[in-house]
């Protein structure tokens, strides 16, 4: 089998490596000719655990290459993957889809004749329901000469794949999906899949609208699951309950599971702000209305910006006021990528709760392992450290925005030592309360205050009598 991957974007790339690693042939084409002489010299643009080894294997291995020449790598491939980017069109939230019918064209034009081959087109893409058969049309009317079924086909195989952790995702998946619409498409994806049934991975064969709508429905679900526990996590801050206690209290209970029940700052990335959104605007236009993506969208959206106040706040300015309530302060962020294990800064809450601190007067040092090159891009007046305990330098508070591993365990005695008030906000609960407030530090995580506030009168649990 041989194939070619159009776009060595984050999935491309990955998906690309991965079906290498598999034994396939695999030629990676992008048009950005720097991007792929970089490649070429063995140079990763993205931060992946595990990718650079990979991809240096399997092109020693003679099954990866990479070449901005399109034509030629789809002219002898077996399946053609679209993987190129969908960002959210400005103004409406709908995913653009210009650069997808863009490579379904060129891919069109550089069809072998009709009669020589079978090509299996697949967006791996998340694209919008629809998109596939649209993809369909785009090649039907540019090479009318080729038959449908017989010289090609199109099918969908979205791609589940955590950032940080996307080879062990691709490499055992929890199911694989395929929208395929003929037996000979079928054939094409479960034959490039083949390596996982040795795993006993779930193949689910669809219906290609059915496989773009698994896609979408997985990461809204996962959006709304984060976002339900944040909502609870506040309910804990006002009640006096522990968030990850009714976290670990619900998630044993099968139906509902225990990941993605970690209360944060909101949730990034390059996926689910795009996605929820992408899919409330299909929703709409279909005039089925997806109320509660709706609502998670907005919900995340102003936590994100509540991260700050909640800074501000404890640091005894005024949230709510405009004014610099912080002047003379600084706060030390620890960790700016949405997510650890990956130098991507795309819709970090990091990017909402810097400026908002700023503009409160606050001075802002930060460090993170490896979106420091990424944020400089994207925030202004930061001053850049090279560790956590060089951030703690003469800050009046440290925040915790991103769980890496390099912030677990820090020494509290010596960040004590530096800082010019010992104060921790925790917004992903790494820390045990206890041993920082022994530390002698102040701290505050989420939805797990040190205190139990009063409970609202309204709230004042009433015993009910037993009967008889
Ligand atoms: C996500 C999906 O998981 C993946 O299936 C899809 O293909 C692409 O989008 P990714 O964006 O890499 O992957 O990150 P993920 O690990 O899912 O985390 C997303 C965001 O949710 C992060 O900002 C993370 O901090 C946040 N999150 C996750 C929480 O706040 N709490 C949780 O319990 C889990």
């Amino acid at each position: 089998m041989r194939v070619a991957m159009i776009g060595t974007g984050y999935v491309g790339l990955v998906s690309g490596a991965c079906f290498s690693e598999f034994g396939t042939s695999v030629i990676c084409v992008d048009r950005d000719a720097e991007k792929i002489a970089r490649l070429q010299g063995g140079e990763i643009p993205i931060y992946e655990p595990g990718l650079e080894d990979l991809v240096a294997q399997n092109v020693g291995a003679g099954r990866l290459s990479f070449t901005t020449d399109l034509a030629s790598a789809v002219s002898g491939a077996d399946a053609v993957f679209i993987a190129v980017g969908t960002p959210s069109r400005r103004g409406d939230g709908h995913a653009d889809l210009s650069y997808v019918f863009g490579a379904a064209e060129e891919v069109a034009r550089a069809l072998p004749a009709a009669g020589d081959h079978f090509t299996c087109i697949v967006t791996k893409s998340t694209v919008p329901v629809g998109t596939g058969r649209q993809v369909a049309e785009v090649l039907a009317r540019v090479r009318p000469d080729l038959v449908l079924g017989r010289d090609y086909d199109v099918a969908s195989n979205p791609e589940f794949l955590r950032e940080g952790s996307a080879i062990e995702d691709f490499m055992r998946p929890d199911r694989v999906v395929i929208g395929v619409e003929s037996e000979a498409a079928r054939a094409c994806l479960k034959g490039l899949y083949r390596p996982l049934y040795l795993n006993e991975t779930p193949v689910l064969s669809t219906r290609l609208e059915t496989a773009e709508l698994i896609k979408y429905a997985a990461n809204a679900f996962l959006a709304v699951k984060i976002t339900f526990i944040n909502e609870i996590a506040d309910l804990c801050e006002r009640v006096g309950g522990d968030v990850q206690q009714v976290a670990r209290g619900i998630g044993l209970d099968g139906r509902i599971g225990a990941k993605f029940l970690h209360a944060g700052p909101g949730y990034g990335g390059s996926c689910f702000p795009k996605d929820t959104l992408a899919l409330v605007r299909t929703a709409q236009e279909a005039a089925a209305p997806l109320r509660i993506v709706e609502t998670t969208v907005e919900v995340n959206e102003a936590r994100k910006a509540a991260m700050a106040g909640r800074v501000v706040d404890f640091l005894g300015g005024d949230p709510a006021a405009a004014g610099d309530s912080l002047a003379g302060k600084t706060v030390g962020l620890l960790g700016l990528t949405f997510k650890p294990n990956t130098d991507d800064m795309r819709e970090a809450p990091s990017l909402a709760i810097v400026p908002r601190l700023q503009a409160a007067g606050a001075r802002v040092r930060a460090y993170d392992p490896e979106g420091m090159a990424e944020a400089k891009k994207l925030l202004e007046g930061v001053v850049w450290c090279g560790d956590p305990y060089e951030v703690a330098e003469g800050v009046d508070c440290l925040v915790l925005v991103t769980e890496w591993n390099a912030f677990r365990n820090l020494d509290l005695a010596r960040l004590k030592a530096t800082m010019a008030r010992p104060a921790l906000v925790d917004l992903r609960n790494v820390y045990d309360p206890d041993r920082l407030q022994q530390a002698g530090f102040q701290y505050l995580g989420i939805g797990r205050g040190p205190s139990v506030p009063a409970v609202p009168a309204h709230l004042t649990v009433v015993t009910p009598r037993l009967a008889g």
